[in-house]
């Protein structure tokens, strides 16, 4: 599968606003920052189809993005950003944990990690939290252009280390820079392989 057209399509504070209809969603999350909107945008070609911003907490919302007029990216707002307000903190809180408990069409999550940073608590307990909703997920290794390939294999061969010692499996994972553009073409194959499943289901 190729993304050959990508729209912006809604932005959503609860699931009662979700698009209507059955089209799969594959969503990105991951801590404030650490690169889900810019990697929606690297994966379509488009520049600002999602906000970026160097400022944690751009995202506020569930947005959806219809992929070839068949499918949803949906760009959600990230977890463990401590300088906004207990109340914010609370809501975006609510907001990921009621549209990954809820949404009908949610097929697959892509947990966003930062390639540079040791496993977090924070992480691993959404991890948790996702497989105890029920979610299957994946792990994306962003910003890969700030190590050299040693490092970086380094630095995945120690989360799958201390993963190990909670997981009997691992989770699928990528490795992605958005900006030298690197590791977008396994994530789409690996979307186009689940839908093309999911058809054969039907
Ligand atoms: P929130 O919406 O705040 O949760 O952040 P986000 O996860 O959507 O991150 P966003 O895509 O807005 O990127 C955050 C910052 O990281 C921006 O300054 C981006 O330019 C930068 N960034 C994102 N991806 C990469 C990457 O692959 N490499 C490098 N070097 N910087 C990146
Ligand atoms: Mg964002």
């Amino acid at each position: 599968m190729e993304i050959k057209r990508a729209k912006f399509i809604c932005s959503s504070s609860k699931t009662s606003q979700l698009p209507e209809g059955d089209k799969l969603e594959f969503a990105l999350i991951g801590r404030s920052n650490v690169g889900k909107s810019s990697l929606i945008n690297t994966l379509c070609s488009i520049k600002q189809l999602a906000k970026v911003s160097s400022t944690p907490g751009k995202t506020r919302l569930i947005n959806h993005f219809l992929i070839n007029e068949e499918w949803y990216l949906v760009d959600l707002p990230g977890y463990g950003y401590a300088r906004t307000s207990k109340t914010n903190r609370k809501e975006f809180a609510s907001i990921i944990t009621d549209y990954i408990k809820n949404s009908e069409n949610l097929h697959y999550l892509f947990v966003l990690i930062d390639i540079r940073h040791e496993p977090q608590k924070i992480d691993m307990e959404f991890f948790k939290h996702v497989s105890t909703l029920g979610r299957p997920f994946g792990i994306i290794f962003t910003k890969s252009d700030k190590l050299t390939d040693n490092k970086a294999a380094s630095s995945i061969a120690r989360y799958k280390r201390i993963m190990k010692l909670e997981w009997d499996q691992l989770p699928d994972m990528f490795v992605t820079s958005s900006l030298n553009r690197t590791g977008q073409e396994p994530i789409v194959k690996f979307i186009g392989e689940c839908i093309k499943l999911t058809k054969k289901e039907k």
